[in-house]
Order: structure tokens, then sequence, then C-alpha cells
């Protein structure tokens, strides 16, 4: 495979989404539909006593209110990553729990059917916060190298802070839904997920089903984020109630139970100290973290992966614990742990570079690494002082004083420069393809993958594009669909090094196929040209593949609908993209509103396979960090549990206005271990670094350092 770089294409799907043609998983149109509405709880903890149903089921429209008498008891474990979510249960562990599901001919019937529903509870004493009372405390395994505690006592610069990162709720355009249509003994159903064998897995566990009988569809999605990567709460209700009832069901959860049931971004603390020798070399780093958590949640406080990674320091000591009360599981959202991470340790490092007198460009730029402390071993690739000196000229941070406060506009207006960096895992899972071409000038690749907006199909097409000699109007790509291909869950930006690989690599079977069908004549014309001189209807191949490390026993874990994840320390290696940002900052005298009018990003994530989504990317990346750092906080209602500001009026994010210039630049370097494409991940790490940066434009500006975010208007008075 050759690994020149990739040409600017157009997005594949760009016109159907600009037009609005692209259908997601609400958009399907049935016979005989009926909608269903979660009624959800009011307390926070306890059990649910009677349910009352008889003025819903007499509005007229409502079919069916069902109860957690009409639900299966919970399923045993299934192949890897978490428990189905149960459906109705009568005992509540958060606020905005499910307690009955209103099945209806109308949306509007189902909604008022919900709201006829009588619900009586018996209400336990609950812990809304981290700080409350009844929170318990569980600390899970250091991560060490070297001896810390030594290193700092004999450090002759010392730094410590602490940071905070708000509960966060992640709010894709695409809604949660569920279409569920239940006939001949199987099961079709549409939701847009970036893991529809985990759909499949959950409603087949959840309802007791034979997986073969149960097809999950989820071709485009309109942005995931982690959130849509497992079965949601309404997944198997919709499933459930298509069952019971015989006719196909839709649910469509509102704003407002997508806060309180989807997984969120958890609050978080970081306790830094760092500590730098007489030659300003940073020789050890000791970081406490802790996050809130359910009382039965798995989403590990992972706050150690990136930051051992960063700057090449040998004494490393953190330690992290879950702060289980009574909230709704946290989970992944975009850039998970390095995000918060980024913001606590960039911002620590800004500040110990201050002390010390050196400019962070150039503090950052002598801690250059090229192996992995933690596991002792050589690192894939890194270009992070590449992306930190092309992102500094382009930005033009030479003419940057040191001193914060120094530099303004003739109106008052303070103007501030700050940077960070950031780092993010390199990981791998096992994915099968199949690749049709046919005389007829079409192509179908089917394939291990998810489209959540990110560009895989433009990122797939690339590769099959060059590799082939193929009509690309006529290109199929066929994925997130379980019955094309086993559908690993797609997130944790591995989607372009698992499945652009495969395509790869299923190019390279095809290739080799027709070679032996030509038998060493010469034909001319493209591929579907040559099937039809030889009068073959098409050719066809099937491959799978593993990550590095991998083996069978991870392709049967896919195929069973598990996670198979290798990374980012692999056998011989270890693998992180990186990226550096530079953030201008303007402060208004009065007001103390902080504007952002540009961002310079550089990123290394290998080889670029798609350079239009992959730009997108970045930017989305940056747009949601500055977000981050300066607007997004959900706020929990400590007297009643839940969410406060539960829809996107209450919830502020950035919008256009909020943001400036967004200039982008990549490395594009292959990596030359990771796989034969040499591309290694990119969504996430695009964010990471983004609110440190932020942070320290702000600091700059002003001489205020804020050590949490967001960082608002009355931090500034
Ligand atoms: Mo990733 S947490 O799926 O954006």
């Amino acid at each position: 495979m050759t690994t020149a770089p990739f040409p600017n294409r157009p997005r594949v799907d760009a016109r159907e989404k600009v037009t609005g043609r692209l259908k997601y998983a609400a958009d399907v149109a049935l016979e005989g539909l009926l909608y269903g509405m979660m009624v959800t709880s009011t307390i926070a903890r306890g059990r649910v006593g009677k349910v009352e149903t008889d003025a819903a089921l007499a509005v007229p429209g409502v079919v069916r209110v069902l109860t957690a008498a009409d639900c299966p008891a919970p399923p045993p474990p299934g192949p890897g990553g978490p428990p189905p979510p149960p459906m109705i249960v009568d005992r509540i562990s958060y606020r905005g729990e499910p307690v009955a599901l209103v099945v209806a001919e109308s949306h509007e019937a189902a909604v008022e059917g919900m709201e006829a529903v009588r619900v009586r509870y018996e209400a336990a004493a609950f812990s809304p916060l981290i700080d409350s009372e009844g929170g318990v405390r569980e600390p899970v395994e250091d991560v060490k190298a070297g001896d810390a505690d030594a290193a700092l006592a004999g450090a002759v610069t010392r730094l410590s802070g602490e940071y905070f990162s708000p509960n966060q709720h992640h709010n894709p355009i695409e809604m949660l839904s569920t279409t569920a249509v239940w006939a001949d003994g199987r099961l079709q159903v549409y939701e847009g997920t970036q893991g529809s064998n985990m759909v499949k897995g959950a409603i087949a566990g959840n309802l007791r089903l034979d997986p073969a009988k149960v097809v999950v569809s989820s071709p485009s999605v309109g942005g995931g984020f982690g959130q849509k990567g497992f079965a949601q709460r309404q997944t198997s209700l919709a499933a459930l109630a298509a069952v019971l009832i015989g006719r196909p069901v839709k649910i469509v959860v509102p704003r407002a139970q997508i806060f309180h049931n989807a997984t969120y971004r958890p609050r978080s603390r970081h306790r830094i100290e760092l500590g730098a020798d007489a030659a300003g070399k940073l020789v050890a780093i000791r970081y406490d973290a802790d996050h809130q958590q359910s009382r039965r949640g798995q989403f590990a406080p992972e706050y150690h992966e990136s930051s051992t990674q960063m700057y090449g320091v040998e004494n490393y000591l953190g330690t992290a614990a879950n702060i289980r009360i009574d909230t709704q599981a946290p989970g992944y959202m975009r850039a998970p742990h390095p995000h918060p991470q980024a913001f606590a340790l960039e911002s620590a490092v800004d500040e110990l570079a201050l002390k010390l007198g050196v400019d962070p460009v150039e503090f950052r730029l002598r801690h250059d690494a090229t192996t992995d402390p933690i596991h002792n071993k050589p690192l894939s690739s890194r270009h992070l002082n590449a992306c930190i000196r092309e992102g500094a000229r382009r930005f033009g941070w030479r003419d940057r004083p040191l001193a914060p406060a120094s530099m303004g506009l003739e109106d008052g207006v303070q103007v501030g420069w700050g940077m960070a960096s950031g780092a993010y895992p390199v990981l791998t899972h096992p994915a099968e393809a199949t690749l049709r071409v046919s005389a007829d000038g079409t192509t179908r690749f089917s394939a291990t993958a998810h489209e959540m907006g990110q560009g895989i199909r433009s990122t797939l097409e690339q590769v099959l594009i060059r590799a082939l000699d193929i009509d690309p109007r006529k290109l199929e790509i066929r994925i997130g669909d379980t019955s094309v291909a086993a559908q690993h869950v797609t997130a944790g930006s591995w989607g372009t090094a698992s499945g652009a690989t495969a395509a790869g690599e299923a190019a390279a079977a095809l290739k080799a196929r027709m070679a032996e069908l030509l038998e060493g004549r010469a034909v001319s014309g493209n591929l579907h040209q040559q099937l039809a001189a030889v009068r073959r209807p098409f050719v066809e191949v099937e491959i799978s593949r593993v990550g590095p490390g991998q083996g069978p026993r991870d392709l049967a874990t896919l195929r069973a609908g598990g996670m198979a994840i290798s990374g980012p320390v692999y056998p011989e290696f270890t693998s992180f993209s990186y990226i550096a940002h530079f953030v201008e900052v303007r402060v208004e005298p009065r007001t103390r509103r902080i504007r952002v009018p540009r961002v310079v990003s550089v990123a290394d994530c290998g080889r670029v396979v798609s350079p239009r989504t992959a730009e997108s990317q970045v930017r989305g990346g940056v747009v949601w960090g500055v977000s981050a750092a300066l607007r997004e906080e959900t706020e929990v209602d400590p007297r009643y549990g839940g969410w406060l500001n539960n829809d996107l009026a209450d919830y502020v994010v950035a919008v256009n206005a909020d943001i400036g210039d967004i200039e982008v630049g990549m490395i594009d370097q292959p990596d030359p271990v990771i796989n034969a494409i040499g591309a290694k991940g990119l969504g996430e790490v695009a964010m990471v670094g983004v609110a440190g940066a932020v942070a320290n434009a702000v600091f700059h500006a002003t001489g205020v350092r804020v050590r949490k975010m967001p960082i608002r208007i009355e931090d500034l008075l």
C-alpha cells in the first residue's frame, strides 16, 4: 500500500447532509407505527409503589402502559462491555429513571398519556453531590513510575494546584431514539448508535431473544461523541413494546430525559504537584484525581493515561478514585479523561514555566520524549514538537511578552496568548469487511464501522478508490449494520486505524483475486470493464483483521458483540496522537466578557486519510474545547437530585458568534508501525488541551489564574 499523502476530496455525504436528505434513525416511516414516551421518576432514590395507569389508558389513542411488572429480570452479563441498561425498575437509583412506558397511536397521545400516569413512591434519603453525606470514596490502583515523592522533595522549583472540571452533558443534534419492528420472529431495530452490536446484545439479553434474530441498523448517526456508544435506557423498552403489542414502536427521547438518562461527563477534581530541577527540567509529577460516579457505574477514573506521556517524566505518582453518589452512570464524552486532565496539567505546566521564567513553548519543546516512561516502551511515533513549532509559527507566538497583563488595545481590552498541548491514546479493534466489485459498474463495501458525522465513509472511500480502479460514484459503503458485518463500538478515535486498514486489506485481497482470475491476460479498462470482458458478473472477497498484539480470541469477541480494544500499550510499543493549540483571548474592560478571536491547532494523527473531514474534526474539537472552557456546566438540584439546566436554553454552549478563526494544521507523517496506512487517530485528541490553552490565555491577558471550568465573567471581576 502506498504511504503518499491522500488528496483533499469532498465528503461523500456532503450534499445529502446539507440538503437535509440524509435519513437518521428516527426518520424511518412505517405502516402501523406506535409512539412510546417514558414516564420518569420524580424521586432520586427509593421504591416505586403503585403506578396508576387508568387515566392514561383513558386518553384517546393510548394503547398500553408498560410498568416494571412487564419487564423480564435483568440478564446475566454478556461478552465484554457494560451490562445492558435495565428496562423499567421498581427501585429508583436516580431522578429521571423510567418507571413506565406509555405507547400510543400518536406522539401527542403518548405525551398526554405520560402526563396522566400517577406514580406513588416510597422516597429514601439520597446523596446528590460528591461532597454530600453518604457519598462513598472508592480508590482505584495507583499509576506509578520511579519515586515521585522523593523527586519532589529534592526538586528546586515546585508548583501545586487544584483544578476542577464540572458535570457536562453532550447534546448531539440527533436525539436518542429507537424504532423496533417485530415480524416473523425477527426483530429489526433502527437506532442512531455508535455500537449496533452493543444494542443488539442488550436487546437479545434483556428480552431473552436469540441474537441471530435481532438486526440493528445505524447507517448514519447525527453526532455520537461517546453518548451513543452503548445501548440506551429506551432501547430495550422499544423492542419489548414491539414484541408485546405486535406493532412497530418508536421512542424518541425528549432532551430533558436525555440529560437524565444518557451518560455524561462527571465532575472531576485534579490535585497536581510538579517538581523541576536546577536546570528547569520537570522531574516529578504527583497527580491525585477523583470524579463523580453512580452507585454501580463502571466509567473508570483513568486520568493518568495521557498525562504520563506528555513530558517524559520518570517519576510519576497518580492516584484516582470514584466518588459514588445517587446519580445516573457517567460515561464517555469526547476526549473523556484527557480533556479535563489536560485542562489541569497544561494549566499547571503554564504556571510552572512562568515560575521558572521560561516561555511555555520553549518549556514544552525541552520536554520531548521518545519512550513511554510508565511501561518502558518506545513510542510508535511522536511529532508533538513539530506540532508546537508549526503552531507557534502560524500563530506568531515569537512576539509574545512573557509577563501577564501586558498586551492591551487602546479601548482597554486586555489581550492574552496561551497555548497547551495534548495527547490521546491510539487504540485498535478487530474488523471484518466484504468487498464486491461488479461488472455492472457498482462496488459494495460492507464493514465494521459507524458513521457519526466524523466522516468514516469518506475515509473508507479514500482508501478504496486509491487502491482500486473503480467508479467512485457507484461505490456503496454499508456500515453500522449488524447484518452486513460484526459491528464493534466506534468511539475512542479508533475508527480510522481499524476501518481504513480493513478497507486497505480488502482492496489488496480483491486485487489478488482479480489477478488470479485474469491469469496473466492483459485486459484493458477499469475493474468493472475487466470483469465484463472476462464475463464475470462480480468478484467478491471477505477479510478480517486484528490490531497489533491481537488474535483469534479478539475476533471472536468482536463477533460475539463485545469490546475488543488493544492499545495504547501494544506488545512492542506505545502509541499516542498529539496536538498543540494556540489561543488568543480578549477580555473586555468593564464587562469582563471573554472573547476568543482566533485559534491555531496543529495535530499529529499519523497519516491523514481524509484531509477534508480530518480538518473538520479538529475544528469541532476546538469549538467544543472553547465551549467547555467558557460555557458548559450541568448543575445538580441538591434538593431533589437530577439536573436543573436540562435543556439547550439553560445548558449554555458556544454558538457561532462565540467562535472566531480556527486555523488547522496537520503534520501528516505516517506512523511506521501502528498499521499499513500509518494512521493513528484524531477525533478526540482535537479537543485535548484546548480548554487549558484558553485558561492560559485568560491568565496571560489578565494575570488572573482560574483553575476551574467554565471560566466565567464573575471569575474576572
Ligand atoms: Mo468518543 S468519547 O466516542 O467521542
